[in-house]
């Protein structure tokens, strides 16, 4: 779906590659997961912060397909981390009003954990507040080769025909297919790459790229982006006019 707004409004949806959390710990002399406990806390900050700022749909990127190259320590602990944000801040979210959904892929991510993504997502699943979204176990290339195999599979089974495949087809298929594309994409850390975030969604997003690490952002900077964001001009691809 892609029916962002234009300049001027608060961005309907952010999406966040929340980076720096090792490199916040090490800075303190503290092992990387302090980092990563730090940054869980900023996530429930931002959340509750996003109705007064305008902000209806928020992503973040907690766990990519490719960070399973981190130490086993580092993994485990991540998970852990995990289970625990989602046991501690289910009660809360559903509080808050807030819905909350998972992407990525499920298949690698153990049994507990998926079921409590699963409770946490039918919990939450009649909230019309904040709609956040965690990206865990996510790629965008291993998310589209997903969405492609399902779709290989309909037109296999003669419910798709390969002309009908095209730019509003596609998109159903993915992991997102409920959501508007990211208007805005911010990543902390001084980091100016997209690491494999919504590869497709975020085609005509706006991005920002802050030094700050992300144990370090606070609602009043992400008010600041906004503020920023709201002098851009967006013409997906079309001559001012
Ligand atoms: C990147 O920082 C961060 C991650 C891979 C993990 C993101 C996880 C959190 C913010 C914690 C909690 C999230 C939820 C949803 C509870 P990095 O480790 O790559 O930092 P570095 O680049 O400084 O090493």
């Amino acid at each position: 779906m892609s029916d962002s707004k234009g300049a001027s409004s608060a961005p309907r949806h952010v999406a966040i590659i929340m980076d720096g959390n090792g490199r916040w710990a090490t800075q303190r002399g503290r092992p990387r997961l302090f980092g990563h406990r730090a940054g869980a806390k900023r996530v429930r900050e931002i959340v509750e912060a996003c109705p007064g700022l305008g902000v209806k749909f928020l992503t973040i990127f907690a766990f990519s397909t490719e960070n399973w190259r981190r130490t086993q320590a580092e993994v485990a602990g991540l998970m852990s981390l995990f289970r625990r944000y989602i046991s501690k801040e289910a009660q809360a979210l559903n509080k808050q009003n807030v819905r909350v959904r998972f992407i990525g892929d499920r298949d690698r991510l153990d049994d507990k954990l998926t079921a409590l993504m699963e409770e946490l997502e039918l919990l939450t699943e009649g909230n019309s507040g904040v709609q956040l979204t965690i990206a865990l176990n996510y790629g965008g290339r291993d998310e589209v080769a997903r969405a492609t195999r399902r779709l290989a599979q309909d037109v296999a089974d003669g419910k798709l025909r390969p002309g009908d495949v095209d730019e509003e087809t596609l998109p159903k298929y993915l992991d997102t297919c409920v959501l508007p594309d990211p208007d805005l994409v911010i990543r902390t850390s001084g980091e100016a790459r997209i690491s494999n975030f919504l590869l497709w969604q975020s085609a005509y997003a706006e991005y920002q790229f802050i030094d700050t690490l992300w144990p370090d952002f606070s609602t009043a900077i992400l008010a600041d982006i906004l503020e920023s964001y709201g002098g851009r001009e967006r013409r997906f691809g079309a001559v001012p006019v």
